[in-house]
This record gives C-alpha cells, sequence and structure tokens, in this order.
C-alpha cells in the first residue's frame, strides 16, 4: 500500500515537473491533501483483518465482543482453509490478513514452514494462558480438542479396549473392525505426525499399514461419518474428535445423528503412557500483518475467560485455559478428567507432516 502512495505522489509530482508553473501551488495543495488523507487513514484504521476457516457463527458474535470492549473493528474474512492459505501465500507481504485462524496446529505449523507467519504472540498474557506444547511466537492454540477412539459397548469389551494406546489400533485383534477417515484429512496427518514424533518414521510406517489392515471399510466421510459407522454396527472402533460426539448429541445435526451418538462411548488411548493426543484450533500471526498490535490484543482476548467459554458452549471444544469448564454435553458424554499428552509439542504435526503423508500412502490408506 505504501508503495501505491508513494507511486501516487510521485504521478503528481511528474505531472507537476511538466506542467505550467502557475499549476505548482495548486499540485502542492494537491498533494498535502493527499498526504494528510492518508496519515488520517493510517491514523484512524482501528481494525484487524482475520482469515478465517472456521466457520462457526458463534465465532462472529465473539469478535463483535472484542470490538465492544476494545473500539477495534474485526473484518472477517471467511473462507476454507486451502483458498487462505492459497491467497496468503500469493499475496505475500501485501497481504491484508493479520490472522489466520484455522482449525488443527497442523495447518498452523504447515503455513509457519511456508515462511508466511512471523513471530509476536509471545506476550506474558499469552504465555501465561497457553501450556508451551501448544503455541509458538507465530501461532497459538485458543482452543483443545482430543482425537479418541468410539466404541460400541456391544461389540466391545472393556477387557480388549483395556490400556488401549494409538499403536493398539494396528493390532490384527481389530482386523475388519476400524473406520478411520481418509489419510487427507488434516486430523489424522496431524495424529500420525505425533506418532512419528514418538515413535520414529520406519515405526510408523509398519503401524500405518496394520491400521490399513483392520479398516472395516476404505475411509470415507468426514469423523461424524466414522461414528455413524460404529452406531450402525458397519464398525467396532471409530476414530474422530471429541467435539463431533457432543455435537450430535446436541440435536443441532438433526435426530439420526443424535441417536447415533447414543449408541457408541468414548475412549481416551494412551493414558498409561504420554497421554490422549491432542489438537487445537489456532490462531497465527501472518507476515507483513498490517495491524500486528490489534492482532495480538484479539489473540489475548480470544485466551479471556469470557472467549474461552464462548468457544466451549458453541463449538464443544476444550477450554485452552484454566478455570472455564467445558459444555456440560461435553463434561458429562466425555468426561474430563483424561490425561492429556503434554509433552509432544504441536509444532511436530506441521514438520511432521509430509513424513506422514509418506507413511499412509506407502501403507495404502486411501
Ligand atoms: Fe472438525
Amino acid at each position: 500500500m505504501i508503495i501505491v502512495i508513494i507511486l501516487n505522489i510521485l504521478n503528481i509530482l511528474n505531472i507537476n515537473e511538466c506542467g505550467e508553473k502557475e499549476e505548482d501551488m495548486k499540485n502542492i495543495t494537491i498533494i498535502s491533501v493527499f498526504v494528510s488523507l492518508i496519515l488520517s487513514t493510517f491514523a484512524t484504521a482501528n481494525e484487524v483483518n482475520i482469515f478465517n476457516a472456521r466457520h462457526y457463527k458463534a465465532d462472529a458474535e465473539l469478535y463483535g465482543k472484542f470490538t465492544a470492549k476494545t473500539g477495534i473493528k474485526v473484518n472477517l474474512i471467511n473462507g476454507k482453509s486451502g483458498a487462505l492459505e492459497k491467497r496468503i501465500i500469493e499475496e505475500g507481504a501485501d497481504s491484508s490478513a493479520d490472522l489466520y485462524i484455522t482449525a488443527d496446529a497442523g495447518r498452523c505449523g504447515a503455513m509457519d514452514a511456508k515462511g508466511t507467519l512471523q513471530g509476536g504472540l509471545s506476550s506474558a498474557a499469552i504465555k501465561s494462558a497457553v501450556p508451551k506444547n501448544f503455541r509458538t511466537s507465530k501461532w497459538v492454540g485458543i482452543a483443545k480438542r482430543a482425537r479418541i477412539i468410539y466404541y460400541s459397548p456391544e461389540r466391545v469389551t472393556g477387557a480388549e479396549l483395556s490400556g488401549m494406546t494409538y499403536e493398539g489400533l494396528a493390532d490384527p485383534k481389530w482386523k475388519g473392525r476400524l473406520v478411520i477417515r481418509k489419510s487427507s484429512n488434516i486430523y489424522n496427518k496431524s495424529l500420525v505426525a505425533s506418532l512419528i514424533k514418538n515413535n520414529g518414521k520406519k515405526a510408523t510406517a509398519a503401524w500405518a499399514e496394520g491400521v490399513v489392515a483392520n479398516m472395516a471399510r476404505a475411509p470415507k466421510g468426514n469423523d461424524r461419518a466414522q461414528i455413524m459407522a460404529v452406531a450402525a454396527g458397519e464398525a467396532d472402533i471409530a476414530v474422530a474428535n471429541t467435539y463431533y460426539l457432543a455435537l450430535m448429541l446436541s440435536g443441532k445435526k438433526g435426530s439420526e445423528q443424535q441417536e447415533a451418538a447414543k449408541k457408541v462411548k468414548a475412549f481416551f488411548p494412551n493414558q498409561d503412557g504420554r497421554g490422549t493426543h491432542m489438537n487445537v484450533s489456532c490462531a497465527a500471526l501472518v507476515k507483513g500483518a498490517p495491524n500486528k498490535k490489534n492482532a495480538i490484543a484479539l489473540v489475548e482476548y480470544l485466551l479471556t475467560p469470557e472467549a474461552q467459554e464462548h468457544f466451549t458452549n458453541n463449538t464443544f471444544e476444550f477450554p485452552m485455559i484454566n478455570g472455564v469448564s467445558p459444555s456440560p454435553l461435553v463434561v458429562n458424554n466425555l468426561g474430563l478428567d483424561f490425561k492429556q499428552d503434554m509433552n509432544t509439542k504441536l509444532s511436530s504435526y506441521g514438520k511432521n507432516q509430509a513424513a506422514a503423508v509418506e507413511v499412509m500412502t506407502a501403507a495404502g490408506w486411501k
């Protein structure tokens, strides 16, 4: 924008050079009006631009609250993550994006790897609110979710599940009994990236082959479709994120999904070891953000109890901060007292993403 302004001023000066002498004062006036207009624009622009891939209507309400509190106008540019990422990459230093808000640390990590983010999300408020495995200086987790196992209590025994881990999904005892979505899905990429981080690429490649061998069907559908498959008896266990069960139970996705959700139970893997695989919705600070200060202020606001309550009640995610309770639908049906994996840094999801895709593809994971 500054370049455009300078070019415009040069343009006027050019006209001046070629113009008559009596035109000089007029041109100087034009320039000064122009410059003061620009300056006033800069001085009064109190806004923040969010490239938003989360499509919760409730999020927009939350940004309204932020504006009411701070006077900072929030411009929401909604779109699918792929399209928004492409736009940020293409626009480069000229991008109007301040923050990129999306689901999954793997997406924020991949944008970091592409050089599209900048540091700055490291204020005391952010650091004290968010445990360090859930953030970097360039992106910060704003709400949590776990990727867990759902099972049929009729067809899966307690003994079978006892001590169950992600690693155990490759156990031949689950042959023909497991459903999980495609390898192109970001949640799976991040889960597999975390396994590579913990167990190495070679072991994870063998694991992926075991998982594919156990699949009840070729992967298809979203997370809720996996839960539906268990409810319908097509499979005995499914892998899906925590908030989807609460969403289905809420009735917001219709009575069929509500009834299906009642037929499955949630199981949190790796409780005897490193804890259950965690992920986040993340806010990333875009390189060249025109409103960096406001962007940081907005992230700090999203980590306040008011904003966190808003997230948990509307999206059924877990709060990022302590002292805020998840939605009663989550507390009552998923529980709270599970051990989270607090050691595996979520930045490893982006770093190991290519390797994760490689092992899944090699295993024939559709
Ligand atoms: Fe999701």
